[in-house]
């Protein structure tokens, strides 16, 4: 009876945190944004195509990123999308995460409607009164929202679908790479300052990853020097990253009731990996798929999937580094595995 108790608690394993909230872009967005009027929603064939459930929204294959942390949490179940989620399941979180969005409102317009940073953070002060009526006490609601984690993948299209292009935005003539990163924290971190007023003490911020060695960046901007990446484009995000590593440490020093950390998921290597082109046929835009389009039959051998985004392989390397890596120079000063137990 005894072993019979401790199989079935081991199988109902009980999360290593009570919820996780995802903040983010396409890299984590799991539904939000099938319901808006974009070109950067994927509910269609072939996405989905190694998903139990199809497409589903999810810019991958199969798993994004956030499905894999959430399962090494040990969540039996991935975190609803917002858009979708409904009753007792946003006790454990909500996905707040759209394709196109940025930190800056603009960004990603010339794709149609998204759920930018700012609006995310409106969205999770809606899921706070919901659950601070399900809990019937706001006391209640703290107690469990300061034992979250609240991850945060966003800016790769603040120069993706912005800074970079300078036919539609005028970022890059306004500012320099330097100055541009400077301005992106600054306005993070005041949403990030949002997100702890609104009872977060668990932080995980993630750095861009190397847009400029996506097949639509070599195949849009070209590479110089024989480079097979966009080198520009990686050193810009580069001085980002810099500055979130040490926006990461001001707020350890200034915000003694709450632990925040860096995490650079992309930070392993991975060999015998396709680099040079995706998996799936893209379209005009050299981003996303085509729809009904039959992908590459070998997906765990490809690092992209379509144009930009990871197949679910990749996906399943940076999830799991992320989670559990003791590299300091790619999770600093915690991974999720140690966040989780601060
Ligand atoms: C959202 O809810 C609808 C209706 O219940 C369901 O068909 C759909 O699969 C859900 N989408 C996601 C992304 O969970
Ligand atoms: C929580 O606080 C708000 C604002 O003070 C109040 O309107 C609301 O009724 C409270 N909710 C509960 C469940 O106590
Ligand atoms: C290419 O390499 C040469 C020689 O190393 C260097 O002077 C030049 O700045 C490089 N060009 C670019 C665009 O990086
Ligand atoms: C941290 O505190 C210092 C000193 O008060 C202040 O100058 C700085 O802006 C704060 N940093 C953040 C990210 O709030
Ligand atoms: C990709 O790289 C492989 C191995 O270096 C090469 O054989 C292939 O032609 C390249 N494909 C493209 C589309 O450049």
């Amino acid at each position: 009876m005894a072993l019979l108790s401790l199989i079935l608690h081991c199988i109902h394993a009980v999360p290593q945190v009570p919820c996780y909230f995802i903040f983010g872009d396409s890299l984590s967005d799991d539904g939000n944004n099938n319901y808006l009027p974009t070109l950067a929603k994927v509910n269609y064939p072939p996405y989905g195509i190694d998903y139990p459930q199809g497409p589903t929204g999810r810019f991958s294959n199969g798993k994004n990123i956030q499905d894999v942390i959430a399962e090494n949490l040990g969540f039996p179940s991935p975190i609803p999308p917002f858009a979708n989620a409904t009753g007792n399941a946003i006790l454990k979180g909500v996905n707040y995460a759209s394709g196109g969005a940025g930190i800056r409102f603009e960004t990603g317009e010339t794709v149609g409607a998204r759920i930018s940073l700012d609006m995310q953070l409106t969205n999770h002060a809606i899921t706070i009164s919901k659950i601070a009526a399900i809990l019937l006490s706001n006391e209640s609601a703290s107690d469990l929202l300061s034992k979250c984690i609240y991850t945060i993948d966003i800016g790769s299209n603040d120069y993706i679908l912005n800074y970079f292009l300078p036919q539609f935005y005028p970022t890059s003539h306004q500012y320099t790479p330097q100055q541009y990163a400077k301005v992106l924290i600054q306005q993070y971190s005041r949403q990030i300052q949002n997100l702890y007023h609104n009872g977060a003490k668990k932080f995980a911020l993630f750095a861009i990853g190397y847009i400029g060695c996506t097949p639509y960046a070599v195949a849009t901007y070209g590479t110089k020097n024989g480079s097979a990446c966009v080198d520009d484009q990686n050193q810009a995000v580069q001085l980002f990253n810099e500055a979130l590593l040490s926006l990461v440490n001001e707020l350890n020093n200034n915000i003694s009731d709450a632990k925040f950390t860096y995490i650079n998921p992309y930070g392993f290597t991975a060999t015998g990996f396709v680099t040079n082109s995706s998996c799936c046929e893209v379209d005009n835009g050299g981003q996303l798929c085509v729809r009904n389009s039959v992908p590459c039959s070998d997906r765990s051998k490809y690092t992209y999937w379509d144009g930009v985004h990871p197949t679910q392989a990749i996906n399943i390397l940076a999830g799991d580094f992320a989670y559990a890596t003791t590299s300091t120079s790619n999770a600093y000063p915690f991974n999720l595995q140690s966040l989780a137990l601060q």
